[in-house]
Order: structure tokens, then sequence, then C-alpha cells
């Protein structure tokens, strides 16, 4: 969130670290330099509003990023007038013109030094260089490394991204067990937490398992003396010169715990890891009569015949200030009505029992002012009136066992009166709305003009580096007859079937969401024309029109190696599958070891394998992880979704390397040879013995510990019987347990995997990859999420909160 601030540009003057008593330490410009320089201290004002902040943010970063406020309540209006100084007192001040303190430390000893070390903690030292005042004490949204959480401390959230003064929700340690984390609202209402600690890591907390830059220490768990703090390590392997990247814990505005780590590379801040993973879990999130959605980009609208209370901070994400009604005069007992919005679920509302028919509980709400609605249970043919607030609404039509339904008060419909004065706004909303559309176009037309101009030069660019076409969209749509025949939907886009002019296939990809500028796409797609590899399909052209992103491939005759991986699939022979094995290898070693710029697929599965009329793999969709941004909510549900081919790293906060993809390869070899998914739903008869979890089935730990055991028959699809090599096999097997090993480290490379299946080099046993059981047994981590979907705030304070 902090991402986004406009600011008001803070000059460094770097001054002394340390400051003595009496003397000013900031004014105005002035900051502080942490003695490495990775922090600084100084006034900032967000959004270059008229509010002044003390705060400490990363002295090095493009985007300033705050981790500490001093001032959150109190901030000061003007900057040329306000200093920071070390009082007589020994306490550190905010002084405003004619001496009136804004702000001030708490501390009992005096100090005599003020020191911002490398942590981003601010201390005050004594004259004996004792610690008698530290701002790790008094945390503000952020959780840095070295912070000490104890039972009195919480992480609370900004209001808004532009105002630092103390949000609704806050991350603490439990009371009155201290043994695990919470996220609440309010400081009452808990909406998450991390289940209790169990030695080693929280039990709703899986991920902790995985080797992470963090390491968690808890003392006194299960205590009033509780205190947990981590500190983040460089793992080994991820560049940065033995230097843990940058990284925070962050509870942002929205209600969500978020961690964070600093990728140089792309000069962002990357998310890796964020709870409660369904947004609608956060308390009073959308407010008082706010719908919260989970598939929209915006999580809250309001009710039809309702709006936001403050239109400015609902658009900029706020949406606490909830919903009222279009028109406010509803409180009329002979004009009221209602209307059935269906069946939902809420907290904090006060429901009133009615007894008597439901005209009776209408009658009694249009009676009340402050009553918002009924509440009809069709089994049990109660009737409630709603008192307000009503939080947390969530629709629950598709659930087929709620039986209640919510009723708001609204106007009569067809009310002459109302519709009065309808006709003159609409014509004067349809005349505006020419004028402006007129305008826009006009707007347009010039733009449209000068675009084309720049983009004539550009495209003759392209041809010189590249043998890529460059298409109309419409030359697109007439080849894949106006997109109609799907051939595949991937992270990236959808797929379409298309035969060109010339009568050749091709395969058309409709980019969704793309990140970055037309330059920026045109540059990547470059990147992309230019490897040219058997074993990688062949980008023909693009298309890049308007907001149209579309990317042309030869097309593969023979679809997606997925598709073979049914039961109900067509059979490939053994040769066909070793041919498919190690060519894959040798179009992303390709990727990785011989192009100019190395690049990482990111997304290596069975959809992304491609078999052309000769059954030679051909590997899809490289570069378009770069293209598209890398989304890691997305990654992170796919992770916790499937299991699927995703290397622990992702999820670790470290920079991903090229040994990710020998990860996804390894899973994929897998299924390969067995002629099965990765994750199935049980065969009725329970044959295989693979691990378990849940309703589900998880092929590789198991098929893992029989290739490792010498038994890489009982993993090879029944369907080969005997018609198989069986050294080929044992060989393939081996590398794909090789492939899969938890360090990246242990993991060969791709280059390395096409010697191995080639036989050139010979293939030790591997060690088993201990995460993966680790991750499937244990815990049972689908009950974990089974749980993490439930409605336990609800449950938990029943006494203001109910569902249905
Ligand atoms: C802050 O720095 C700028 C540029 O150095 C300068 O113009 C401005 O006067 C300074 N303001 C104060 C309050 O020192
Ligand atoms: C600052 O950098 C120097 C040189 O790299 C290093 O020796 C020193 O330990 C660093 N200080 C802190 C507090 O990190
Ligand atoms: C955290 O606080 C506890 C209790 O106050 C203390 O024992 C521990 O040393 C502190 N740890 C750090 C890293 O400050
Ligand atoms: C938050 O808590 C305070 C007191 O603890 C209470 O007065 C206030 O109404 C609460 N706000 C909401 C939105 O529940
Ligand atoms: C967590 O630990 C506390 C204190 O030991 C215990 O009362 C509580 O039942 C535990 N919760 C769970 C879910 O096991
Ligand atoms: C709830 O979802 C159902 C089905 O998607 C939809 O028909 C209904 O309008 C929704 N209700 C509200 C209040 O949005
Ligand atoms: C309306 O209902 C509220 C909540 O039940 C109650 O406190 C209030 O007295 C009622 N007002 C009238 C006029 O009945």
């Amino acid at each position: 969130m902090s991402l986004i601030f406009c600011f008001l540009v803070v000059f460094p003057l770097i001054l002394a670290v340390e400051g003595q008593a009496g003397e000013v330490l900031i004014t105005g410009n002035k900051t502080i330099l942490s003695e490495n320089g990775t922090f600084k201290m100084g006034f900032f004002s967000a959004n270059g509003g008229p509010n002044w902040y003390l705060g400490i943010w990363y002295a090095s970063l493009p985007t300033p990023t705050y981790v500490w406020v001093a001032n959150r309540e109190t901030p000061v209006k003007s900057v040329e007038s306000a200093t920071v100084e070390l009082g007589g007192d020994g306490r550190l001040k905010i002084m405003e013109v004619g001496g009136s303190v804004v702000w001030q430390t708490t501390n009992v000893e005096k100090s005599t030094a003020v020191k911002l070390l490398e942590s981003g903690n601010l201390v005050l030292l004594s004259r004996k260089e004792k610690v008698v005042w530290q701002s790790f004490d008094f945390p503000a949204d952020t959780w840095l490394p070295g912070m000490n959480m104890t039972a009195h401390r919480s992480i609370t959230c900004w209001k808004s991204s532009v105002d630092p003064s103390p949000g609704s929700y806050s991350l603490r340690l439990k009371p009155p067990d201290y043994g695990e984390f919470e996220l609440v609202f309010n400081g009452t209402m808990m909406y998450w937490s991390t289940g209790n600690w169990t030695g080693d890591r929280f039990a709703g907390v899986p991920e902790m398992t995985i080797p992470y830059i963090y390491k968690f220490r808890f003392l006194h768990p299960f205590t009033p003396a509780a205190a947990f703090w981590y500190t983040a390590t460089a793992l080994e392997n991820s560049g940065g010169g033995g230097r843990p990247p940058l990284n925070r814990f962050h509870v942002d505005s929205s209600g969500l715990l978020r961690q964070y780590t600093w990728f140089p590379q792309t000069d962002t801040w990357n998310m890796f890891w964020s709870q409660p993973e369904n947004r609608c879990r956060v308390y009073g999130l959308c407010g008082n009569l706010g719908l919260c959605n989970t598939v929209t980009l915006k999580p809250c609208e309001c009710l039809a015949g309702f709006q936001p209370s403050d239109e400015l901070s609902w658009s900029s994400g706020d949406f606490s200030g909830g919903c009222l009604r279009e028109d406010n005069n509803v409180c009329s007992e002979t004009d009221g009505g209602f209307e059935g919005i269906g069946s939902v679920s809420f907290n904090g509302a006060a429901l009133v029992p009615i007894p008597g028919n439901s005209k009776s509980c209408e009658a009694s709400c249009l009676m009340n002012c402050s009553c918002i609605g009924l509440y009809r249970n069709a089994r049990s043919n109660l009737c409630y009136n709603v008192y307000g607030p009503v939080l947390n609404l969530k629709n629950l039509s598709s659930d087929s066992t709620e039986e209640g339904e919510l009723h708001v008060r609204v106007h009569r419909r067809g009310n002459g009166k109302k519709n009065k004065w309808k006709w003159p706004v609409l014509i004067a909303c349809v005349a505006g709305f020419s004028i402006i559309l007129g305008l826009s176009m006009a707007v347009l037309l010039v733009f449209r003009k000068r675009r084309q101009r720049k983009k004539k030069v550009e495209e003759e660019d392209v041809f010189s580096v590249t043998n890529l076409r460059v298409f109309s969209y419409k030359e697109l749509n007439a080849a894949t007859q106006g997109f109609s025949e799907k051939l595949g939907h991937g992270g990236f886009g959808t797929v379409f079937k298309g035969e060109l002019s010339d009568s050749s296939q091709v395969a058309v990809k409709r980019l969704e969401r793309p990140g970055g500028g037309e330059k920026e796409f045109r540059a990547e797609v470059c990147t992309i024309g230019n490897i040219q590899h058997v074993n990688l399909v062949r980008l023909r052209g693009f298309c890049s029109e308007n907001s149209h992103r579309l990317l042309v491939y030869d097309c593969m005759q023979n679809g997606p190696l997925s598709v073979y991986l049914r039961r109900d699939g067509e059979n490939l022979s053994w040769d066909v599958r070793f041919r498919v094995a190690i060519g894959t290898a040798r179009g992303i070693a390709y990727l990785h070891e011989e192009c100019r710029d190395c690049i990482i697929h990111c997304d290596i599965k069975p959809e992304n394998i491609l078999l052309d009329s000769d059954f030679i793999p051909k590997v899809s969709d490289f570069g378009l992880a770069k293209l598209m941004g890398r989304d890691f909510s997305r990654v992170l549900a796919t992770m916790r979704g499937t299991w699927g081919y995703v290397a622990p790293e992702w999820i670790s906060g470290v920079a991903i390397t090229a040994k990710a993809d020998v990860y996804s390869y390894g899973m994929t070899l897998l299924e390969l040879i067995g002629g099965r998914r990765n994750v199935e739903t049980p065969p009725s008869a329970g044959g295989g013995g693979a691990a378990a979890t849940g309703d589900e089935w998880f092929f590789p730990p198991w098929a893992a510990r029989q290739i490792i055991e010498g038994n890489v028959a009982a993993v090879v699809d029944e369907r080969l019987r005997d018609s198989y090599n069986t050294a080929e096999a044992e060989r393939v097997g081996l590398v794909a347990v090789w492939c899969i090993q938890d360090e990246e480290a242990a993991r060969p490379t791709m280059g390395m995997v096409v010697k191995m299946l080639e036989g050139i080099v010979e293939v030790a046993v591997p060690p088993p990859p201990k995460l993966l059981q680790a991750l499937v047994s244990g815990e049972s981590f689908h009950g974990v999420l089974a749980e993490s979907g439930g409605t336990s705030t609800g449950d938990a304070n029943s006494h203001s909160s109910h569902r249905w």
C-alpha cells in the first residue's frame, strides 16, 4: 500500500548519527541516517497532504516505505517550524513554533544520546550507554526483524494508505495464553489466528517448515512473559553477498498481514505471504451494510438502493464507512416497504424477535427509525427486527443449507412522488453524457493519430531485430473466427485456434491483465521472439493494439502433455515418453543456459509442454512470467491448492532461480512416467498407496520413496506393463527425485539433467525430499485450510454475531 503514495520529497541532509542533549536533531528537510545507511529518519508527508509526521523509512528504496511513525495521532502542520530535539529532561521531543511539545518519548531515565540503529530501531541511551527507550517497543504497522512482540505490544495498521493514524486492525499475541498470534478488529474481534505454537512453528502456518529467510524465537510461550521475535538470515545461494534481503511484516489498512522482501532486480517489494487468504474474513472490512465478495478486484459493494457513506474514501480503498440508503428519508410509516436481498450472513447486528405474524414484524420495524430491516427464517418461521450495524455481509445464495433471508427497509417501489424528478434528471444526464462523449472522442482521435505515427517507427524496429510479424487485431479476429475455438486457458490468458491467410495453423494467446505498457510489451516480445530451439514453441508474431495484447504461436498438432496424463487419455509409448522427458529438459536447459538473457520459465507443468505432429515436445509460455509480472498470490494459491509444481522457495522470501524450474520439471517427470496427475481424487478401490491428504491423493512422496528403494516398476504407468525400458525408467525416476530436492543446491541444473537422462552421467540414488513429506503428513494441512474457510469469528463471538 505504501508503494502508491505520492510524496513531497524530503531532501536528505545527512547529520551525525548521534545527538546530544539540547541539540536540535532534525528540522525541516534534515534527516538522520543509520550507521550503514539502511534506514533514515525525518519528517514526511504522505500523499503531499498538509500533515507532517516524524518517521523512519528505508533510505535506499525508490518508493519510500515507512516502518515507524512517532506522532501518528499528532501531526505537525508546518514542517518548516517543527524540530526534533533532546529535551533537558532527557526525552526526545517534537516541538512546534512557540515551543509547544507535539510528541515526546516516555522514558523515565534521562537519556543523553540518540541513535538510529541499522535494524531501524531508534534508541535513546543513558550516559552509561544503556537503552532507556526504543522505538521497537512502540511499533507502528510494521514488524521488523529483531523487533520483540510481547504480551503488551501490538502492530496496528494505518487508517488509510495516506493517514498514519491507528486504523482498526492489529496483530498481537492472543490473550490470555499468549501462545499464538491473532489479527483483531478494534482490539476485540479476532478474525484470524496462527494456531498454537508447537515448538518450532504455529499449527496454522505450515509454511514455517520451509527453509525460510526467517529464524523464529519464542521465549516463554503460553505465559504473560511471552516474547516472540524473528531474525532474517541469508539463505545459501540467494546472492546478496550473504546479507538477507530487506524484509518486513506489515499489517495493511485492509486488515491483511503480509510478508515482503525487497527484490533489487525489479526494484519492487515481493509480497510472498498474506493472511487471511479470504479477504472477506477481515472483520468489518466493508463497514455497515457493505457486501463483501472474494471475486472482483474491489472487495466491497453496497446493496442495491444503498451508496457509500463516503465516496472519496470508498474509492481510495477504505470501505470502513460502510453504506447508507441512497434516499435517506425512509423513516415514514406510510411510505416504507421491504426488499429481500436473499440469503446472507452477517455479524454485529442486534436481532429482536417479534412474536406474531409477518405483518406485525413489518409493522414494528416500520415504527422504529433505527430498524434496518427484517430477518426471516423460513424453517423456524421466526421473524426478527434488525438493528445495526450490519457487518461482514456475505452472499450465501450458493449455499443451499441456508434458509434465512434478510429484507432491508426501503421506500415502496412505484411511488409516484419519487418519479417526478426523474425525467429532468435523466434528460440532463443524457445531454451531459453526450457532450463528454463528443469531447473524449475528439481527444481520442488526436491521440490515436499521434500513436499511429509513433507505432510505425517501432514496428520497423521490431522487424529489423527478429522475424516476428506484427498482426492487426482485425486479422487475428478473422483468423480465429472471432475467437470462437478455445484450445485452453492458462495462467496468463486464453488460447484460441486460428488459421492464417496462408492456411497455416496457429495458436493465438489472448493475454489477460498484462502489466506494463506497450513499450515494455514490445521489448519483452522481442526477447521471446529471439529464442528459438527445436524444443520450444516458436512465437510467430504478436498484436498490440489499444488494450489488446495477443501472441501468435505455431500450432501443435497433438496438444498439451496433460491430455495424456489421464486414465482415459491416449496411452503414450515408453519411447515417446522418454523422448518427451529429454526434449523438454533440452528446451528448458536452452532457456536457462544458452539464451543471451537467461530466462526462468516459472510455470513448467504438463499443460505447458506441447506435442507436435511427431510427438516432439515443445515448451510453451516461456518469458511470460516476466511479461505479465509475477503474481505471487496466484502462485500461493497454486501451491496451497494442489502442491502442484511450485518449488518451496517460492514462498520462502528469496529470489527465484532457475532451480525453481528444475523442481517443477521433476514433478512433471513423475506424472509422465506414472501416466497420472500428482494430485488425484482417490479411485473408489484404494490402490496405489499414495499419501492421502484429506480426500485427495498426493502421488510424489510415495513415488519418490518407491524410486529410492529401487522399485520404479511400482511407479511406472501400469498400462506400459513390460513394454518399457527398465534402465531408462530407473534413470528417469532417479532424475525426477533429484529434481525435487528441498535444497536448490542439491537439484541438478537442467543441462546436467539432460546428461543424466542421456546416460552420459551416472545417476546416484538421491536422498528423500523431506519437505514434501512433512507438508503433506504432519499436521493435516487440508484440515487447516478447511478451518480457515469457516466462520470462527462468528462462532467465537456468538453473543453479538449471527450466522444462519
Ligand atoms: C529544503 O530543501 C530545498 C532544496 O534543497 C530548499 O529549497 C528548501 O528551502 C529547504 N527547506 C527547508 C525548510 O529547509
Ligand atoms: C556497517 O558496515 C561495515 C562494513 O561493511 C561492517 O563492518 C559493520 O558491521 C556494519 N555495521 C552494522 C551495524 O551493520
Ligand atoms: C524480548 O523480550 C523478552 C522479554 O521482555 C526478553 O527476554 C528478550 O531478551 C527480548 N528479545 C529481544 C531480541 O529483544
Ligand atoms: C470499537 O471499540 C470501541 C471501544 O472499545 C467502541 O466504542 C467502538 O464503538 C468500537 N467500534 C466499532 C466499529 O465496533
Ligand atoms: C492452545 O493452547 C491453549 C493453552 O495451552 C489451550 O487452552 C487451547 O485449547 C489450545 N488451542 C488449541 C486449538 O489447541
Ligand atoms: C447473491 O448471489 C446470487 C447468485 O450469484 C445472486 O443472484 C444474488 O443477486 C446475490 N445477492 C446479492 C445481495 O448480491
Ligand atoms: C427503537 O429500537 C431501539 C433498539 O431496539 C430502541 O432502543 C428504541 O427505544 C426504539 N425506539 C422507539 C421509538 O421505539
